[in-house]
């Protein structure tokens, strides 16, 4: 018999903030290394198909799974040490990443600041690699802890074993997070003792230059941070939604050239490897989209590149507004756009197609 911590048939509405509808077969709020234990040792477990779940906030719930969710809940964050330069920090895979990072500020910590308000759990930020305001999670990420769900062994990862990229990492690559081959349980940060405010992203630096700040603080740039969010990304409480539902395409000098060319107020970011990296916002926006519904679905109309439910949206309206807006970015600029969500199914598929 299944521990009695184990739900069945269990609505996945309230735990994927796009609130798409399906049932979990089963569902585990995992909240100890004993819980997860002891669902290994399950012969109902062994076999069956697994997800583990964070927050939800990027994640698209294609359908009824007939496997296990399990919704990791671990709780738990503290200091570990620090030398000459970096504070070392831990936390359990169930910590909300935002509120952890409120904590390091309010305790002295400072450098994940840019990264206030962004929805998730700590244990699924090194994932796809969070970033935003310009920070990533990988530039803080020292290493991780992950449990292997068929062994139960704990398996130590490196800051490099994890091969992050621009959203993107082993774990997300290789679809053991969808394979629920394992499961992340904790996560170590390193900060710099040596702090430098981060405020090259042009709407932090005006929003600090309003204020006449010169030299701001990790709380006024945290401040000026959570003011932008709230300016361009709804609250999926109140519009359901999962942040960037595209990544920002990176495509080649030539091709980047030539739309700039065409089109000179495109947003064009170099990268180090000599490609370039496009605002896929600024293509959903200029391909007509901004603001456009199609169903139950739409994209925002403060922000081109999330996706929003306006109520009742299924997997298939988000589907079709999807291809409906690659359709239409790639018919006007040439440029494929990839989704950033990962996908909850069945199948296992590791993202839209
Ligand atoms: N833009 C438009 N139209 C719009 C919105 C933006 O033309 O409707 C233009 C802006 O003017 C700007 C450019 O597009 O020049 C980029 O926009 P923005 O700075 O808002 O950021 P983004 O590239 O759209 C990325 C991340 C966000 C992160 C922000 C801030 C991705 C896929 N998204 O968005 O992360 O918060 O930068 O750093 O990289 C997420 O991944 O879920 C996410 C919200």
């Amino acid at each position: 018999m299944l521990p009695d911590f184990v739900a069945s048939q269990v609505d996945l509405t309230p735990y994927n903030t796009l609130a798409l509808p399906a049932r979990a077969r089963f569902f585990a709020p995992i909240r100890s290394l004993e819980q997860l234990a002891l669902l290994i040792g399950q012969p109902e477990f062994a076999g069956a198909r697994r997800f583990v779940l964070g927050g939800g906030s990027n994640l698209l719930v294609a359908g009824d799974f007939s496997g296990f969710v399990l919704r990791m809940e671990l709780p738990g964050k503290r200091w570990l040490g620090e030398d000459a330069e970096y504070t070392y920090l831990a936390a359990a895979a169930g910590e909300n990443w935002s509120d952890f990072v409120a904590w390091t500020l309010a305790s002295g910590w400072p450098g994940l600041e840019n990264l206030i308000g962004i929805p998730g759990t700590v244990g699924a930020a090194p994932i796809q690699n969070i970033g935003a305001y310009g920070a990533e999670v990988g530039d803080f990420l020292q290493r991780l802890t992950a449990l292997d769900l068929t062994s139960g062994k704990a398996l130590p990862f490196e800051a490099r074993a994890c091969a992050l990229g621009y959203r993107d990492s082993l774990f997300k690559r290789e679809g053991w997070h969808l394979c629920g081959r394992y499961a992340i349980t904790e996560v170590v940060f390193r900060l710099p003792r040596n702090w430098r405010a981060r405020t090259t992203y042009s709407g932090i630096a005006e929003n600090l230059a309003r204020d006449g700040i010169r030299e701001p603080t990790p709380a006024q740039i945290a401040h000026a941070v959570t003011a932008l969010r709230a300016q361009k990304i709804p609250d999926p409480r109140q519009l359901p939604n999962a942040g960037s539902f595209f990544q920002n395409p990176k495509v080649s000098a030539k091709l980047a050239a030539a739309l700039r060319h065409a089109h000179p107020q495109l947003p064009c970011h170099p990268q180090p490897d000599g490609s370039v990296k496009l605002a896929a916002a600024w293509l959903i926006e200029h391909a007509g989209w901004k603001g456009r519904n199609l169903g139950a679905a739409g994209m925002h109309e403060k922000q081109a590149l999330v996706l929003v439910n306006r109520g009742g949206a299924s997997y298939q309206d988000v589907q079709n507004l999807s291809r409906a807006v690659r359709e239409a970015v790639f018919a006007r600029f040439g440029v494929p756009l990839t989704p950033e969500p990962v996908v909850l199914a069945d199948g296992g598929q590791r993202t839209e197609d």
